[in-house]
């Protein structure tokens, strides 16, 4: 390994992550790790130059105050305590400066100053590290990946095709609920640019088939998700001699900022619902970086902007879009409208600053008029949020010459849609999605 490390140990802190993300940007690597790790398992840890206690509102739990192992007192790196009454620490700190420049400083200090640590976390190190460590697991062996097209798991084909090149076979399953686009942006990314081994499986008419005259959402998102695995169980069967399954797995889904503390490293086996005599041992190779890290890591590979920067897009797709029972004709019509809406956004400089935007398509017609007769057909809904986690959004104040701009091209260009409208409700009440 290249890069030295900063261990962040979880006393109960809410900030772990945060403090996380602080030290890589000066540079320097680092993990949280739950506060009662074993000796064997921090001497297994590479180039540990310093410790953080992250000491917080969790620090008693069930009424006793948990403190440090004596592995961890007894590393002879620099350690250092927030919030908490270390038994012998070089430096500590009553809390976080709240301050942005005072918690850089401080923690510059530690890294820097008591820790000698080396600001050598970059992405050429990092992906260097990891071909390396995914040629020592796979050896001569084979990987299978399901390869949607979405951020993590194009991240972890391209850097799976740097390590193993066509020990790697990708499966992309084209359920007919992607964007307009998507499926051939696959295809040519990895297929044609990076020489993947990649399998293109056609399910749409299955999936439709499976989804139709099912209006209750929930029913509808099992059907998705149980017919992906079905086809993608189908697929791995047809291969020889796979033992590994490529997961795009990161580091939020593994760390849980600090709540439960003895339990910060939950267990991430989304690989759920394959069946049991399909035994794969997982390569998860971008499971310790964040979002923005994994995005830099794209780039870093040659992906382009388009792939690494997209927007986030549920699993279930268009699916939960096409309000109510999905129907080939509206489905299309809300793909139309929503490449629309997307292209609107790119000309008008909004791409990467909104963080969410799509058009949704109701189950209802209304009355309009069209070449001089009367029209009775779908209205398309846009909707443009801001969040920061998801679990609240505000509305995006897009300009009216824009709004205007998408609604001209929606009502000539959509078959079958004679009404454009604005969702301005925020989240709550509303949820970003419609269903
Ligand atoms: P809501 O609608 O709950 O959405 O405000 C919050 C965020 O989650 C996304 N979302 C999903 N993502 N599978 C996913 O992978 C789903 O079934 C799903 N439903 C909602 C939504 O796009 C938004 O970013």
């Amino acid at each position: 390994m290249q890069q030295d490390m900063i261990v962040i140990l979880d006393l109960g802190s809410k900030e772990n992550t945060r403090v996380a993300r602080e030290i890589r940007e000066l540079g320097v690597y680092t993990e949280i790790h739950p506060h009662d790790i074993t000796a064997e398992q921090l001497a297994a840890l590479p180039n540990v130059k310093g410790i953080i206690l992250n000491g917080g509102v969790n620090r008693v739990v069930d009424g006793v105050a948990i403190d440090a192992s004596d592995a961890v007192y007894g590393a002879g790196v620099p350690l250092m305590a927030v919030d908490h009454k270390a038994r012998k620490a070089d430096v500590s700190l009553e809390a976080w400066p709240e301050d942005e420049v005072e918690r850089t400083m401080a923690l510059k200090r530690f890294v820097f100053d008591d820790c000698h640590a080396i600001a050598n976390w970059n992405m050429d190190n990092f992906i260097a590290d990891q071909i390396e460590l995914i040629r020592q697991q796979v050896g001569d062996r084979k990987v299978l990946l399901a390869l949607s097209g979405g951020v993590d798991s194009s991240v972890v084909a391209a850097l799976l095709i740097r390590a193993i090149g066509d020990q790697l076979t990708c499966v992309h399953v084209n359920h007919g609920l992607l964007r307009k686009g998507e499926p051939e942006q696959v295809v040519q990314v990895f297929r044609d640019q990076l020489g993947a081994n990649l399998i293109y499986v056609d399910a749409v008419d299955r999936f439709l088939n499976k989804l139709a005259g099912v209006a209750d959402p929930e029913a509808k998102r099992k059907i998705i998700g149980a017919e992906f695995i079905r086809v993608f169980e189908e697929e791995a069967r047809k291969l020889d001699g796979i033992q590994f399954l490529g997961q795009g797995t990161i580091y939020p889904d593994i760390v849980e900022s600090g709540t439960k503390t003895a339990k910060m490293v939950k267990s991430h086996h989304n690989v759920g619902g394959l069946p049991e005599d399909l035994q794969f041992e997982l390569v998860e190779p971008l499971k310790m970086l964040f979002k923005d890290e994994v995005r830099a890591c794209g780039v870093a590979l040659g992906l382009p902007d388009s792939m690494v920067y997209r927007q986030p897009f549920p699993g279930p797709g268009l699916g939960v879009r096409c309000l109510g029972a999905i129907t080939r004709d509206r489905l299309e019509a809300l793909r139309e409208a929503d490449a629309i809406l997307r292209d609107e956004f790119d000309k008008a400089g909004l791409r990467g600053k909104v963080w969410q935007y799509f058009t949704v398509i109701p189950d209802f017609r209304s009355t309009g008029v069209r070449d001089n007769a009367r029209c009775f057909e779908w209205p398309v809904i846009l909707r443009a949020v801001n969040t920061v986690d998801a679990m609240t959004a505000t509305v995006e104040q897009v300009a009216w010459p824009v709004l205007l701009k998408i609604t001209d091209r929606i009502l000539a260009e959509v078959k079958g849609v004679n009404r454009v409208l604005y969702d301005l409700s925020p989240k709550p009440v509303a949820t970003i999605e419609w269903e």
